[in-house]
């Protein structure tokens, strides 16, 4: 289907044939997002970057994709700085700002936020994280990243690691992966923080493989990627609980080694915070820094589609 002209709100918009598309697209797209090659096909459009909750992957790449396809940019970080703290609302904002700019990217605490946005925006709305809902342009970027380490998707073992309750690039990442062939998702989580039922509902409906790992080891034996995650400890009601799980899970070099997995993929959409050990970067399959580069040429690719212009 075409995506001319269309929000991204959530990962179900797309099916198997959208995204082998957007990854031709997006492998187009390397040497323009590394400044090798230089195309404007966005010339004289204006993309309005809005984050009122901290970002530097999402924004950052978001931006640099826009501009590097000749595009233009203007931002607001932090409700602090916005209207917001006026009293002004989500909808009366994007109305205005639907009148500056040709397309809006928002992340936004509130599950929903953006959802909420498309539906008074006349152009294009982009979901770059909406509270502990979903994360759809990093799923894209995830799924292009394991297609880029392993070569292909279907008929891979996923184990995803850390918060799922309240990870957004888990829930868009679980969901996309059900419509591949033969994928087996593995979880480990903190008891406290399991795959939303929404969501293992939804694997079930789709026949998707799926289980809880009970430790870090069985996942490492049986996972071709490791998809590790922080715990959200913005997301906890309490504080103190957040603190209680910092730490109860970590990914290091001596893990994969004991386990012989010196071969293992290892993504995380970073920031990493006492998850992920900086002695496993020095592995081959370290793959994180790789995976946020991606983030260009993939989100370069969405923009194509809703902007209907080939790099
Ligand atoms: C994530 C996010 O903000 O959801 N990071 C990202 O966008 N690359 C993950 C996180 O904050 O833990």
């Amino acid at each position: 289907m075409s995506f001319l002209g269309s929000d991204i709100i959530s990962v179900s918009q797309y099916q198997r044939e959208d995204l082998e598309r957007v990854f031709s697209i997006a492998e187009a797209c390397i040497p323009i997002a590394l400044g090798a090659r230089s195309r404007r096909p966005l010339e004289g459009k204006v993309l309005a970057n809005l984050f009122y909750e901290p970002s530097t992957r999402t924004r950052l790449s978001f931006g640099t994709a826009f501009l590097r396809l000749g595009g233009a940019l203007e931002t607001t970080v932090g409700m602090q700085f916005s209207s917001m703290v006026k009293g002004e609302t989500l909808s009366d904002t994007i109305r205005v700002i639907d009148g500056y700019a040709d397309a809006i990217v928002l992340r936004h605490p509130q599950k929903g936020a953006a959802a909420i946005a498309a539906k008074v925006a006349k152009n294009p709305v982009i979901n770059a994280g909406d509270g502990d809902g979903e994360h759809p342009t990093q799923a894209v970027l995830d799924l292009f990243t394991i297609r880029q380490e392993l070569g292909h998707v279907d008929e891979t073992n996923i184990a995803l690691v850390g918060d799922l309750r309240f990870g957004r690039t888990v829930h868009s990442l679980a969901k996309l992966l059900a419509i591949y062939d033969r994928v087996r998702l593995l979880f480990v989580s903190p008891d406290a923080l399991t795959m939303p039922e929404k969501i293992t509902n939804l694997l079930d409906a789709r026949g998707v493989a799926w289980e809880r790992v009970e430790s870090l080891d069985m996942a490492v034996k049986r996972a071709d990627v490791l998809y590790v995650t922080r715990i959200q400890a913005e997301r906890f009601q309490d504080p103190t609980m957040a603190a209680r799980l910092a730490g109860s899970y970590l990914v290091d070099h001596e893990l994969i080694v004991r386990n012989k997995r010196e071969d293992i993929i290892i993504m995380h959409p970073l920031p990493r915070y006492n998850d992920l050990s900086t002695d496993v970067d020095k592995l081959p399959g370290a793959a994180y820094f790789r995976q946020a580069h991606y983030g260009v040429p993939v989100r370069m690719a969405l923009f194509c589609e809703i902007f209907g212009c080939m790099p």
